[in-house]
């Protein structure tokens, strides 16, 4: 066993049994191509190595042979490695990645020129049609020439996937890696929800109590996040609504941000929502709401009364929108026997697909426990970490 298996299948199962050819070209971002081989094995992936020459005046391959458990491919030999994964007849890889890809690769791989070992296996696969990603690096002066620019909407309309990079201190650096990674899940995964829309709903509201303090909950947004990356890794097109909570929001997702309850009914309209084939709100939305003070509430007072009042109920204004999409709802409550009780009228009274009862333990914890109640009132219970949980969740809206 080569050291490179210790980790394999240690973040998830999500690319088990997906080889992945890895092909890494001689831009200066090179150097981060260990990391990404680490996490894609992290993830249970095969990884094949493919080098430019170029990329080995940059990382070693000796490197990439450690990261992966497997020798780089520099060059092609009597063995015809680019049939052996790329052939029509073979098609034994699932995906191409072409992480960092120089502009000089890019241009190659538009024109079909296959002269290393990179745009050979690149050749090959447009021809068996294997998926490919792209993931430029570059100085911005090279990205910015034209002929770059038409060259990679050539690869597009080949089907070629790009992920962008961001322009950063006059450079067109490589995607962050994590996008890379969720982007190979997306396109050799499950797919099963590449023809939903879906918005999820999350984080929580913060009311001004005066124009320096909020009221606000424990609401982590951890829920939201998992259910819009596990969407985003099973093909739907993902929108993220998402409030006041600390939870880090990957790159690639799609956010738009909330504070109170009336910014998030200010976005609730029919030509907003009805473009969506599955909602989930599972935001925790201000009961009550304060009334809000100019300026700031002077400190060292004996006693402070603030009145609050009943907040509009969003998710019943969501549903009028949207008679006919599956609304998913949320209930919380301190005591599970409660949360399923109050889920079961949430459900009826707004006329919901399902709704997820929990218990304030689940708020910030990785770990939770749920009970899906559906419209026929029967309680299906799922325990584990959110992100299963998400799993279980959208099956709901597949
Ligand atoms: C240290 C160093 C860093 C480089 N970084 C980049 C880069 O980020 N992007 C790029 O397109 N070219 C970069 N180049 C230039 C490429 O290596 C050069 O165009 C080479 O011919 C690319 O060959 P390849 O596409 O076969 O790997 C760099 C060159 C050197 C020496």
């Amino acid at each position: 066993m080569h050291p490179a298996d210790d980790i394999r299948g240690s973040a998830s199962k999500k690319l088990s049994g997906k080889k992945i050819v890895l092909c890494v070209t001689g831009s200066i971002a090179a150097v981060e191509s260990v990391r990404l081989a680490r996490e894609l094995l992290r993830h249970d992936a095969e990884v094949i190595p493919v080098m430019t020459l170029a990329a080995t005046r940059i990382l070693h391959p000796d490197a990439l042979w450690f990261a992966t458990g497997k020798k780089p491919i520099v060059e092609l030999s009597g063995d015809t490695e680019h049939v052996k994964y790329c052939g029509v007849t073979n098609k034994s890889a699932h995906l191409v990645l072409v992480s960092p890809c120089t502009a000089n690769t890019i241009s190659k791989i538009a024109l079909g020129i296959d002269d290393t070992a990179v745009t050979t296996f690149v050749t090959t696969a447009i021809g068996s049609k294997i998926p490919i990603v792209v993931v430029p690096a570059m100085h911005g002066s090279m990205y910015n020439h034209g002929v770059v620019q038409k060259n990679i909407e050539r690869c597009k309309k080949e089907g070629i996937c790009f992920i962008d990079p961001f322009l950063c201190e006059g450079k067109a650096k490589m995607a962050d890696l994590e996008e890379i990674v969720e982007s190979v899940i997306r396109l050799v995964g499950k797919r099963d929800l590449t023809k939903k829309r879906i918005l999820v709903v999350g984080g929580a509201t913060a009311q001004p109590l005066d124009d320096m303090r909020i009221l606000t909950n424990r609401s982590s947004g951890k829920t939201a996040v998992a259910l819009a990356k596990c969407a985003f890794e099973r093909g739907a097109i993902i929108d993220l609504w998402f409030g006041f909570g600390l939870e880090r929001i990957p790159s690639y997702l799609s956010v738009k941000r909330f504070m109170t309850v009336s910014d998030l009914l200010g976005f609730v309209t029919v030509k907003e929502l009805r473009k969506y084939d599955g909602l989930i709100v599972c935001a925790a939305i201000a009961d009550y709401i304060p009334e809000k003070h100019k300026g700031k509430i002077p400190s060292g007072k004996e006693k402070l009364l603030l009145e609050l009042s009943p907040a509009p109920k969003v998710i019943s204004k969501i549903r009028k929108c949207v008679p006919k999409a599956v609304l998913v709802g949320f209930k919380v409550e301190s005591k599970k026997e409660k949360a399923i009780e109050r889920a079961v009228e949430l459900l009826n009274k707004n006329k919901l697909d399902f709704v997820i009862a929990n218990t304030l333990s689940a708020f910030g914890s990785t770990d939770s426990e749920i009970w899906i109640v559906n419209k026929k009132e029967k309680v299906i219970h799922k325990q584990g970490t959110k992100d299963v949980l998400a799993d279980a969740i959208l099956d709901l809206v597949c």
